[in-house]
C-alpha cells in the first residue's frame, strides 16, 4: 500500500489527476491536500469522493508546522505538488499570494519531504507540476526544450520559476528524488472561469462581451487536460529522478482564431445564427507584460516514456462546450459571490 499526496486535488488539474489515481490504483492510499481557495472546489471530485483509497485534507502549504505534521501522520511514500495560484492576470493584481503559495509553499513540502525520507530515499517521489510560462516568450520561431534557459516576465512565471529552482536544488544538494513537468495551457472539464476559454464560453452563453487583450495575436500551445492527468500519471512512475520533461499538446492557436473557432462551435450548440458570437468579441487593453508565443517541444517525454496526447483539438474542445453546458449549476455557484468583485476589478 502506498500513499501518495496530491496538493491542490480540488483545482482544475488536481482534480483530473485525484480522479484518474483514486479509479486506476486502488491500491493506493490519495490524500488531497487543498485549502480550498477560489479556485478549489470538492464538487469537482463528487464522483470519487466516498472512495475507501481516498480522503480530503483541508489545508494550507503555507504553513509549515502544518505540512511537517501531515507528514508524520501519514508516511507519505510520493508527492505530486499541484497547489498554486494559477492565473497570471491575477498575479498582476497581487503578488504577494504567489509568492507564498507558489514558492514558500513549496519549499514547506520540500523540508517536509525531506526530513521524513531522507534516511532512506528509495522508492519515494517528489513530483512538481509546473508551466511551460517559465521558459518566457518565443517570437514567430523557436521552441521550448527542457534545457531552454529561464525566462519569466509574470509574477505568476517568476514564482513557478523560482518553486522549479528550489525543486532542483533540493535533488541536487540533498538527494531528495524529484521531477518536474512543465506543461502547456490545458483546457477542458472544471477548469475555473477566470482562464481564458471557460470564461469565454460562459461569456458567449451568457452574451456578455468577449475582452480580447491587444490585437488577439498571442498563440498558445493547448493541451486537453485529460491527456495532462496520463502524463502526469507516466512521469510519476516511470520518470526518472532529477528529470524534467516538457509536455505539449503539438497545437499551437493564435488567441484569436482560437475565439473564433469557439464562438463558431457555440452558434452551433446553441442554435444561434451563424456569426451571433462573434460579435461579442471585444478588444480591451492589453495584459501588462503579456508573453507573445509559448510552443512547447514534448519529444522527450514521447520517446522515453511513450506519452502522446489523444485528443485532437476539435474534439477535446467540442467536449469541453459540451461540458459546461451540461454543468450550468457549476458554472453558477463558481460564479456566484466573490467572483462578481474579480470581474468588475479585471474587466470594469
Ligand atoms: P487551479 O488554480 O485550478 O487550482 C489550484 C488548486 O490549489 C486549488 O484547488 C486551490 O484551492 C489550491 N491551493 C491554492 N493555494 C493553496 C495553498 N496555499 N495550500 C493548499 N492548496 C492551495 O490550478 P490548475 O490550473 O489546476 O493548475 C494546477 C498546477 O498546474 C499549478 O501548479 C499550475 O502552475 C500548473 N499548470 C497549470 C496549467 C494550466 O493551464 N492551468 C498549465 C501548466 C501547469
Ligand atoms: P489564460 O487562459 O489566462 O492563460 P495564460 O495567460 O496562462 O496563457 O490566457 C490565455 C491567453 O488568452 C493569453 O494570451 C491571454 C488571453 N486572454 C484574453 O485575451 N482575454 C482574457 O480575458 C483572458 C483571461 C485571457
Amino acid at each position: 500500500m502506498k500513499t501518495i499526496l496530491i496538493t491542490g486535488g480540488a483545482g482544475f488539474i488536481g482534480s483530473h489527476v485525484v480522479r484518474l489515481f483514486v479509479k486506476k490504483y486502488p491500491e493506493y492510499k490519495i490524500v488531497n491536500l487543498d485549502k480550498l481557495t477560489y479556485a478549489g472546489n470538492l464538487e469537482n471530485l463528487t464522483e470519487i469522493e466516498k472512495e475507501p483509497n481516498y480522503e480530503f485534507v483541508k489545508g494550507d502549504i503555507v504553513d509549515g508546522d502544518f505540512i511537517q505534521q501531515l507528514f508524520t501522520d501519514y508516511d507519505f511514500n510520493g508527492v505530486i505538488h499541484l497547489a498554486a495560484e494559477s492565473h497570471v492576470d491575477r498575479s498582476i493584481s497581487n503578488p504577494m499570494e504567489f509568492i507564498m503559495t507558489n514558492i514558500v509553499g513549496t519549499v514547506n513540502l520540500l523540508n517536509a519531504a525531506k526530513s521524513h525520507w531522507e534516511i532512506n530515499f528509495r522508492g519515494k517521489l517528489f513530483y512538481h507540476i509546473s508551466t511551460d510560462e517559465v521558459y518566457g516568450s518565443l517570437g514567430e520561431e523557436g521552441i521550448f526544450t527542457e534545457e531552454t534557459a529561464y525566462d519569466p516576465h509574470s509574477p505568476y512565471s517568476a514564482s513557478k520559476a523560482s518553486s522549479d529552482h528550489l525543486v532542483r536544488a533540493y535533488h541536487d544538494t540533498y538527494g531528495l528524488p524529484v521531477v518536474i513537468s512543465n506543461c502547456s495551457n490545458n483546457y477542458g472539464p472544471f477548469q475555473f472561469p477566470e482562464k481564458l476559454i471557460p470564461l469565454f464560453i460562459n461569456n458567449i452563453k451568457t452574451n456578455k462581451a468577449l475582452p480580447v487583450y491587444g490585437k488577439g495575436i498571442n498563440i498558445r500551445d493547448w493541451l486537453y487536460v485529460e491527456d495532462h492527468a496520463k502524463a502526469i500519471d507516466l512521469a510519476f512512475h516511470q520518470g526518472k529522478s532529477g528529470e524534467t520533461y516538457n509536455i505539449g499538446g503539438n497545437n499551437e492557436w493564435k488567441n484569436i482564431d482560437l475565439i473564433r473557432k469557439l464562438c463558431e462551435i457555440m452558434d452551433t450548440r446553441l442554435e444561434r445564427k451563424e456569426g451571433t458570437s462573434e460579435k461579442l468579441i471585444t478588444f480591451v487593453k492589453d495584459r501588462a507584460g503579456h508573453d507573445l508565443r509559448y510552443a512547447i517541444d514534448s519529444s522527450k517525454i514521447k520517446e522515453e516514456l511513450g506519452w502522446e496526447p489523444t485528443h485532437s483539438f476539435e474534439q477535446g474542445l467540442g467536449k469541453t462546450v459540451d461540458w459546461y453546458l451540461q454543468n450550468e449549476k457549476w458554472m453558477k455557484r463558481v460564479t456566484s459571490g466573490d467572483y462578481q468583485k474579480y470581474y468588475e476589478q479585471q474587466y470594469g
